[in-house]
């Protein structure tokens, strides 16, 4: 009898042109449609047969970071739970300047609303080539903070709280070059702090 397969592609939680017009349906379709789906279907060729059939995404993605020789392994898992945590982070008519608990670390830890989306979109666009920017917890603190490829600050002990895809494949059937402008519309119009309070409560 064959193994199960491992991990499948989880729903969106959104239809596709629910996040249009910053996030066109037609980018959505190819991002989680084949982007991520790739990642996952890829990632099961890889552990089939392995250690790793029957463990948990986060405990491949521990096990394997910093490990030249399991790089195929980690980047697939590591980017099946970025896009996933990715979609989450999104919702139509998020965005804005968060209230409550996160509203007030945000203050405190980093200087307020303002500050925050600085600091996001510089971790966002400096970011050289493909990647992601994340506002994490670690020690108690909120931090903006960037990683390349398929890094997630999950395996430096931070916890994601939020994050913005800036791989190309994120933004450039909408905004072609122009990063900045797709990382400032998510900012304004898409993040979810219902799920990034979520995330700082689990913490
Ligand atoms: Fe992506």
């Amino acid at each position: 009898m064959p193994a199960p397969t491992p991990f499948s592609l989880p729903p969106l939680p959104y239809a596709e042109d629910a996040l249009s017009p910053v996030i066109s349906a037609n980018t959505l379709s190819f991002h989680y449609g084949k982007h991520h789906k790739t990642y996952v279907e890829t990632l099961n060729k890889l552990i089939k047969g392995t250690e790793y059939e029957s463990s948990s995404l986060e405990a491949i993605i521990a096990d394997t970071a910093g490990n030249a020789d399991k790089a195929p392994i980690f980047n697939n898992a590591a980017q099946t739970w970025n896009h996933t945590f990715y979609w989450n982070c999104l919702k139509k008519n998020g965005g804005g300047k968060p209230t409550g608990s996160l509203g007030q670390k945000i203050e405190s830890d980093l200087g307020g609303y303002d500050n925050f989306k600085k600091e996001l979109t510089t971790a966002c666009v400096s970011q050289f080539g493909s990647g992601w920017g994340w506002l994490v917890s670690t020690g108690g603190k909120l931090k903006i903070v960037k990683t390349a490829n398929a890094e997630v600050p999950l395996v430096n002990g931070q916890t994601p709280l939020l994050t913005v895809d800036v791989w190309e494949h994120a933004y450039y059937l909408d905004y072609q070059n122009r990063r900045a402008d797709y990382v400032e519309a998510v900012i304004d119009k898409l993040l979810n702090w219902g799920f990034a309070e979520q995330n700082l409560a689990n913490a």
